[in-house]
């Protein structure tokens, strides 16, 4: 399978659990996009940061796991998500997942990791 490369960051910060850091990229328009990666039980997770329900951003000031800390929590009409698989678990979208990225280790660069996005195009 095809990846193409949305951007390189720098991991070093996410050692707790539920720690989150956004990024940006340009989605396959040209445009702006973003996403934020999750550290949960003990692996990283890479989403784009948009609800499948209206397209809104999932975050309020980047807080994106609800009160229990088990799952990924929209802001605008509170639907949850399973942070290992994007999958909706309760709300408006229940169905749909976020799209996922994957993440893959930078050689002799142990804090990096690239962005990939899976083949095809999600909008
Ligand atoms: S916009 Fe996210 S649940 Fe409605």
């Amino acid at each position: 399978m095809i990846h193409k490369q949305l951007t390189t960051i720098d991991v070093s910060t996410l050692n707790t659990n539920g720690d989150t850091m956004c990024f940006h990229y340009t989605d396959p328009f040209g445009q702006p996009a973003h996403g934020f990666v999750i550290r949960f039980e003990d692996q990283l997770y890479a989403y784009r940061n948009l609800c499948p329900h209206w397209g809104v951003a999932l975050d309020h000031d980047e807080q994106f796991l609800d009160d229990t800390g088990q799952e990924i929590m929209c802001q605008m009409h509170g639907a949850t998500f399973d942070p290992t698989t994007g999958a909706c678990t309760f709300g408006p979208p229940e169905g749909s997942r976020l799209e996922a990225f994957v993440l893959q280790e930078v050689p002799d660069e142990p804090h990096l990791r690239m962005v990939l996005r899976a083949g095809g195009i999600t909008l």
